[in-house]
């Protein structure tokens, strides 16, 4: 008898609900305590961002509360060390895997290890491409937090035109960079083909304006667009490359800029390199991840809007999926995401636009502490939506 079917029996043994999590049996966790085993794996992709921390706190609660043991690796940007992680966690005899992967085609090594050992794997924000070795995908709708990004931009320059566009992406390593950008593109595409904005750093992408790209179907082309304005998920690569990119619009693409930033450190990064040019007048830039830093951006009129993507919303659907694991249970699931191999049964949550005038609403969530929040006692009359400098 394999590990599973041991493991269905006994859960079915009792049952608890707990924390939005229906567990199979309540004392799972001592018996894996006895025998030093972990039930769940989960592997993040860095402490370095702030986000991937409050996923992990996230986890480290529910799955607690839920009754089930569990341990978190960090692959620290290296695809080495998400695979030596994964390989630990698998010597510990885990049940499931949930892993954010660090590089989406690097992963499928450490996943094919992960199921050779039978282990189900549940891809956490982040798919795994070109691999059959994914059970599940949990995300949040990253299509819709790039239309969102996009569309706050042309709201924001409503009845302009000619307003210099900057664009940057996430890692190209990251499907998500993918799925962002092709959301941004989507709504921007047409407003740079009806003049409302002009490109200013992204000459690459000027061929397809007016003209949708697919995540899948264009890759090669997305590959080689986003490969001239990534930012590689990093605040200080993302600040050079955009200085760099005013260096070269030395005479122009300037005064007031819409600058589409992938995630909220980028964001702070490239506006602390706009807010250094003499010749840019204002500037409204999008971010995403609602970190605390960001918001008091927000705050001072740095940046202009971020993308709130609940973690702990995120980390208890993937719960959930753990919890019908480990019951014998089929997930249930709303939607598939092509991964090169199979269409990948998925879960997506919601996503909500946050600016200077809904501010409030994580901090009333208790999502984050305001007085983490540098500036968010005084934000009341004096912050605009845009820089103005
Ligand atoms: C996540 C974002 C995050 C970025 C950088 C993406 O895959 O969806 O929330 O900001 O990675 O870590």
């Amino acid at each position: 008898m394999d590990k599973k079917s041991i493991a269905t029996i006994l859960i079915f043994a009792m049952t608890v609900s707990i924390a939005g999590c229906t567990l199979g049996r309540d004392d799972r966790g001592d018996l894996k305590e006895s025998s030093d085993e972990v039930q769940v794996g989960i592997v993040l992709p860095t402490k370095d961002e702030p986000r991937w921390l409050q996923d992990e706190a996230a986890f480290t609660s529910i799955l607690k509360d839920a009754g089930f043991t569990s341990e978190v690796l960090f692959s620290q940007g290296s695809s080495a060390t998400e695979l030596a992680n994964v390989e630990s966690l698998v010597e510990k005899n885990i049940d499931v895997l949930v892993i954010c992967a660090q590089d989406a085609a690097a992963a499928g090594r450490a996943v094919e290890a992960a199921h050779e050992a039978d282990v189900e794997v549940i891809c956490y924000d982040r798919l795994i491409t070109d691999t059959d070795a994914v059970d599940y995908y949990v995300t949040f709708n990253s299509y819709d937090v790039g239309v969102l990004q996009g569309q706050y931009l042309i709201d924001a320059y409503e009845g302009q035109t000619g307003v210099p566009l900057y664009l940057y992406c996430g890692a190209t390593t990251d499907n998500n960079a993918y799925i962002f950008f092709t959301g941004a593109w989507s709504v921007l595409s047409s407003a740079i083909a009806d003049g409302q904005f002009v490109l200013a750093n992204c000459d690459a992408i000027a061929p397809y304006a007016g003209q949708d790209l697919d995540v899948n179907e264009d890759r090669e082309i997305l590959a080689d667009v986003l490969g001239t304005i990534t930012t590689n998920w990093d605040l200080n690569t993302a600040k050079s490359l955009a200085s760099a990119n005013l260096v070269t619009n030395a005479h122009t693409f300037k005064g007031d800029c819409a600058i589409l930033a992938p995630n909220d450190g980028t964001a702070r990064g490239i506006a602390d390199a706009f807010s250094v040019d003499p010749d840019i007048t204002s500037f409204v830039i999008t971010g995403q991840d609602c970190e605390t830093d960001s918001l008091g951006y927000i705050c001072s009129g740095m940046q202009s809007m971020t993308v709130w993507k609940n973690t702990t919303e995120l980390a208890s659907m993937a719960c959930d999926m753990v919890s019908d694991i480990l019951s014998g249970r089929e997930p249930s699931t709303t939607v598939t995401y092509d991964n090169g191999n199979l269409a990948v049964p998925a879960n997506e949550t919601a996503v909500t636009v946050i600016t200077i005038d809904n501010i409030s609403e994580p901090v009333d969530a208790g999502y984050v502490d305001p007085e983490d929040i540098e500036g968010y006692e005084e934000i009341a009359e004096d912050c605009h939506h845009n820089t103005t400098l």
